[in-house]
């Protein structure tokens, strides 16, 4: 006789659920978490498992690391997920992104930010941001004019200059010594204002305080605000054929309504795109060059594909799908490297994932370095082998190991997370991966970096995951 099985019903799995495991002791975790926090989530995976409570200070962050779960709360179950964590616990706090960036993308929810994404999607279709790819070729083209052959560089000073030009060009069609860019280096300093705050109680109360850094933070933000009011009143003037995305947010209209943006909500918009565009490209560019630089056969075999593919001209979009161990680079540096230190959510509703109890209200992240390290779907994770995101191994078998399992059908999709997934995932994900490879092939061509002996590059974990004190590098033209 055939048995039949029914899973049993969500409530009755909520009520079968255990808590989640995990370290005891809020300030030794929040002391953990403010030293080295990619070691020690990472030792918490190995000790615990899929999912880990960690008690964070006033709060408490579960930690969700098994590839099945994060597709359960990034897609299956989204619905039940806010983005606002700092309402998480006791009342409402402002996040600091929000500061920053309003209500754009990034830090909007629910049924507003599936009417916005609907609007922006378009911006970033394929055909669209090809249209881009000569900008990124070209301006990639132009930060290498100043090197010279055995100079010194920083290269993520060099990099976060590169994607800013790419992002002022794109976005407001402006350059590099624009009055955006100038403001975006110098007025809103990364770790100052709200950002410095980030992780401590009474963050917002911190945030302001008369102290020097939040002033500048202030006093950046605002005129940031100005120079953006200024380009959308030009654009205003204009004809309205502009083809950067600060002309196409302003011609969006909505499809049921026909309305178009309110002048706040395009600025939030653009200050977004501005701020979520420029420093993660560069960091995965400065990692991408950091692995490169202890890896030589890689590069050499990177350099030789840029070589056959170019033959010394700038590349065009047309050459990308040719670039396929570049590619795989960029690929890896994101798995060893991810620029997005962690996707934070608050459940409205209980939940229950890998049979364990997810109060409502909670903390719940989502962090892909610790994803992308784990050995069930990563044999040898600290290994950078670009040869993982092969489709057609190297004939003589030297990468089958990872290789194949790289590629294996079994390995899941959400085991890679760099850009989030499901209805959040990266609306720039297309744009920042054709800008990456366009740049390490424009570079490539006649730049090769050694690195400093005895620098030490050390990851520093914030909102992002860059070198705490940059990339310096010997520049080698070749
Ligand atoms: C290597 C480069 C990049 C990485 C690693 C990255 C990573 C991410 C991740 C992980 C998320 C999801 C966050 C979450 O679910 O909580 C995200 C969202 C977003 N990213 Fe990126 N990003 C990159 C480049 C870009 C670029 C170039 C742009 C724009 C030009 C951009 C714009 C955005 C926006 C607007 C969102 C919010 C999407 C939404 O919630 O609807 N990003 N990004």
């Amino acid at each position: 006789m055939t048995q039949v099985t029914t899973a049993p019903p969500a409530a009755a799995r909520r009520a079968a659920a255990t808590a989640a495991p995990g370290p005891t002791g809020r300030l030794r975790a929040l002391l953990a978490m403010s030293g080295n926090p990619l070691d020690y989530l990472t030792g918490l995976r190995d000790q615990y498992g899929p999912v880990v409570r960690i008690p964070l200070g006033w709060r408490e962050l579960y930690m969700i690391n098994d590839p099945e779960a994060v597709h359960e709360v990034l897609v299956t179950s989204q619905r039940n997920f806010r983005k606002d964590v700092m309402s998480a616990g006791r009342g409402k706090w402002a996040a600091p992104l929000e500061v920053i960036l309003g209500n754009g993308l990034v830090t909007s929810d629910g049924s507003f930010h599936r009417q916005q994404r609907r609007l922006i999607q378009p911006m970033f279709h394929h055909e669209r941001i090809a249209g881009y790819g000569r900008a990124f070729a070209e301006l990639s083209d132009d930060i290498q004019s100043g090197w010279r052959d055995g100079g010194r560089l920083d290269l993520h000073v060099e990099m976060t200059e590169l994607t800013l030009a790419i992002v002022a060009r794109t976005l407001f069609d402006v350059s590099l010594d624009s009055d955006v860019a100038r403001t975006v280096r110098t007025a809103i300093p990364r770790h100052e204002g709200p950002m410095r705050w980030d992780s401590l109680p009474f963050a917002r109360q911190l945030a302001k305080l008369p102290l020097p850094g939040n002033k500048r933070f202030y006093a950046g933000r605002a005129s940031l605000h100005d120079i953006v009011d200024q380009l959308m009143a030009e654009r205003r003037r204009g004809d309205g054929q502009g083809a950067d995305l600060l002309s196409l947010l302003l011609a969006a209209r909505d499809a049921d309504t026909g309305e178009p943006m309110e002048d706040g909500q395009v600025r939030d918009e653009a200050i977004t795109l501005l701020m979520a565009g420029h420093e993660t490209t560069a960091s995965s560019l400065t990692w991408a060059y950091h692995l490169l630089g202890s890896h030589p056969e890689a590069r050499e075999r990177m350099h030789r594909e840029i070589d056959e593919v170019l033959g010394g001209r700038l590349p065009t979009v047309e050459d990308l799908p040719h670039l396929v161990w570049t590619d795989a680079v960029l690929s890896e540096a994101m798995r060893l490297y991810p620029p997005i230190m962690g996707l934070a959510r608050r459940p409205l509703d209980d939940f229950e994932v890998c049979g364990h109890r997810i109060p409502k209200d909670t903390f719940v992240g989502i962090i892909p370095y610790v994803v992308h390290r784990d050995p069930t779907w990563w044999p040898q994770p600290e290994l950078f082998a670009p040869q993982r995101w092969l489709e057609h191994p190297p004939p003589d078998g030297s990468a089958d190991e990872l290789t194949g399992h790289a590629v294996r059908p079994g390995r899941p999709r959400f085991a890679y997370v760099p850009f989030g997934g499901g209805p959040r995932q990266c609306i720039g994900n297309t744009f920042t991966r054709m800008e990456g490879v366009m740049a390490l092939a424009t570079l490539g061509r006649h730049w090769e970096f050694e690195p400093v002996p005895g620098f030490d590059v050390d990851p520093l974990a914030r909102i992002t995951i860059r070198p705490r004190h940059g990339l310096p590098v010997t520049a080698r033209r070749r």
